[in-house]
């Protein structure tokens, strides 16, 4: 069964992408970095914290992005010559067959991936695999039902609805957080550390900001056109719900948060 990328790569979900840091994305990893590893970060997107992990290892360590399509590896190869990063390589590979050789890095990361693939435990035991006895593989992961806002809305509940179904229409897990634990011990991996961290929308900026991201996706991006090809919404139904999510993204109490699951598995 092949992979469907729910979000698609229009350049609303670059934007959002974009702006993500290793602080804000990969806190529970980087006390485990050290100068001069080999990391290989998998699912890369637009490359801000792949960039940001190549700075932690320093100019003695290697980084590697991959992506399974070129369309957000150009956009990593733009952000990584502006920030004077010559090192950090960036190219195609697919996490169910990483054309690498066994234990070929101390440290196989991946981003918000897993939820998106129909084979999460296939991918991490490809991601043991090609890393070194040792090392480790860091996955962070959303659970879709845990995401809890305010004011409530119909718009916005109604989108939730939408992104699970369509999630699961792909084969997908929406809420992938709550299952990586299970994901890794089905993949062989038993030595392992979970965690857990939020991510809040809860200032005037961040609502503005996370709610006119989503008023867009919902018009622009592949989520809109899945919605509409699954018979799941109309143009009309989409128009309100991405109406709810600028409502919400400036309405004085606005307030979101989501729970990220992390496990860091000793390889
Ligand atoms: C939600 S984005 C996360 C991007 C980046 N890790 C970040 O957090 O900013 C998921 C990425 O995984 C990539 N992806 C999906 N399936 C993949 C596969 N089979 N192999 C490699 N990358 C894949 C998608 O193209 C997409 O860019």
């Amino acid at each position: 069964m092949a992979d469907v990328y729910l979000h698609g790569h229009h350049t609303s979900v670059l934007a959002s992408h974009g702006v993500r840091t290793a602080a804000d994305s990969a806190a529970y990893l980087l006390p485990h970095l050290r100068a001069g590893q080999r990391v290989l970060d998998v699912g890369c997107g637009p490359g801000t914290i792949t960039l940001d992990l190549a700075e932690a290892v320093g100019p003695s360590g290697a980084v590697l992005g991959v992506e399974n399509v070129p369309g957000p590896l150009e956009q990593a190869r733009r952000s990584a010559a502006a920030r004077g990063d010559h090192r950090t390589r960036f190219e195609l590979a697919d996490v169910m067959a990483l054309p690498y050789a066994a234990g070929s890095f101390d440290v196989v990361h991946a981003h918000q991936v897993l939820q998106h693939l129909t084979d999460p435990v296939g991918a991490l035991r490809e991601m043991a695999r090609v890393t070194r006895a040792g090392g480790l593989v860091a996955v962070r992961d959303v659970d879709y039902a845990s995401m809890v806002w305010h004011p409530a809305s119909d718009g916005m509940t109604r989108w939730l609805e939408l992104y699970r179904r369509l999630a699961r229409l792909n084969h997908a897990e929406p809420d992938a957080g709550r299952q990586l634990v299970a994901w890794a011990h089905a993949a062989g991996l038993t030595r392992l550390t979970p965690s857990a961290s939020l991510w809040t929308y809860a200032t005037p900026e961040q609502s503005a900001w996370w709610g006119g991201v989503w008023a867009r996706r919902t018009l622009e991006s592949t989520f809109a056109t899945q919605a509409m090809e699954r018979g799941l919404a109309t143009p009309e139904e989409l128009a309100e719900v991405s109406a709810a999510w600028r409502a919400w993204s400036t309405h004085p109490d606005a307030w979101f948060a989501m729970t990220h699951a992390e496990v860091l598995a000793h390889v």
